[in-house]
C-alpha cells in the first residue's frame, strides 16, 4: 500500500510539471487522432471526464466527438453510494457545479442518467499504467468500485488516457482494480495485454 502511494505522489508531480504548452499540445493531438480510432467509429455512447491535477485533457476529443454526433456523458458522485459513480448526458458548455473534490459535474439529474451498460467506450483518467491494463487511479476506488460490480463483457470498452511519463513497467495490483483495455496517448492508441490475474 506504502508503495502504492508513493508512486502516485511521483506520478502524480510528473504529470502536474509538464506544463501549460505541452498540455495544449497533447490536448489537440489527442483530439486529431483519437477521433477515427475503430474503437470509436462504433460507439454512440462515450463517457469522457474534466481534466484536473495535470490529466490528459480530453474537452478538445469531446467536442469533435459530440460534433460527430456521439452522445457523451460525464462521472457523477453517486449521491448515496458515496463512493461510485452515476453517468450523465453532458453536452460541451452545458452548465456544472463542483462536486465535493472541487471537480465540476452536471446537476443530478435522473431523466439524464445514462445506464452504464449502455455506455460502449469510458475514457478514464489515471495516475499511472503498464502495458498490462493495469490501472492506478487517484486512490479513491470510484471507477473500480462503479465497474467492479459488472463482468468484463458487461462493461464497456475501458481507454485510460495518459501522458507518456505515466507508464511505469509493472504496477502492482490489487484484486479490486479493474483492467483496462487500451490506453491513448497524444500519439497513439496501445491495446493491452491483458497480463493481470
Ligand atoms: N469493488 C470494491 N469494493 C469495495 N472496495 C473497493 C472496491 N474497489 C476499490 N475499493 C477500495 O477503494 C480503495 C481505493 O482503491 P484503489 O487504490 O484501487 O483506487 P484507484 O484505482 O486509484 O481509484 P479510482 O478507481 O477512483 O481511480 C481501496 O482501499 C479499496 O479497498
Ligand atoms: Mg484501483
Amino acid at each position: 500500500m506504502h508503495a502504492r502511494q508513493q508512486l502516485r505522489q511521483q506520478l502524480r508531480q510528473a504529470r502536474q510539471s509538464l506544463g501549460q504548452e505541452l498540455q495544449r499540445a497533447a490536448a489537440i493531438n489527442l483530439a486529431a487522432h483519437l477521433p477515427d480510432h475503430s474503437l470509436l467509429q462504433h460507439a454512440s455512447h462515450v463517457a469522457i471526464y474534466l481534466a484536473a491535477d495535470g490529466e490528459l485533457d480530453p474537452h478538445l476529443l469531446a467536442e469533435i466527438l459530440h460534433a460527430r454526433g456521439k452522445t457523451l456523458a460525464l462521472p457523477i458522485i453517486h449521491p448515496f453510494h458515496r463512493q461510485q459513480l452515476l453517468f450523465q448526458r453532458y453536452q460541451p458548455g452545458m452548465p456544472l457545479q463542483p462536486n465535493r473534490f472541487g471537480i465540476d459535474e452536471p446537476k443530478l439529474d435522473k431523466s439524464a442518467l445514462i445506464p452504464l451498460q449502455e455506455l460502449d467506450v469510458i475514457f478514464m483518467p489515471l495516475v499511472g499504467y503498464d502495458l498490462g491494463g493495469n490501472r492506478l487511479g487517484m486512490g479513491g476506488g470510484f471507477y473500480d468500485r462503479t465497474l467492479g460490480g459488472f463482468t468484463e463483457t458487461q462493461r464497456p470498452t475501458l481507454i485510460g488516457l495518459a501522458h507518456e511519463v505515466q507508464r511505469v513497467p509493472a504496477l502492482p495490483v490489487q484484486p479490486w482494480d479493474v483492467p483496462i483495455d487500451a490506453v491513448a496517448t497524444a500519439t497513439q492508441l496501445i491495446h493491452c495485454r491483458q497480463s493481470h490475474h
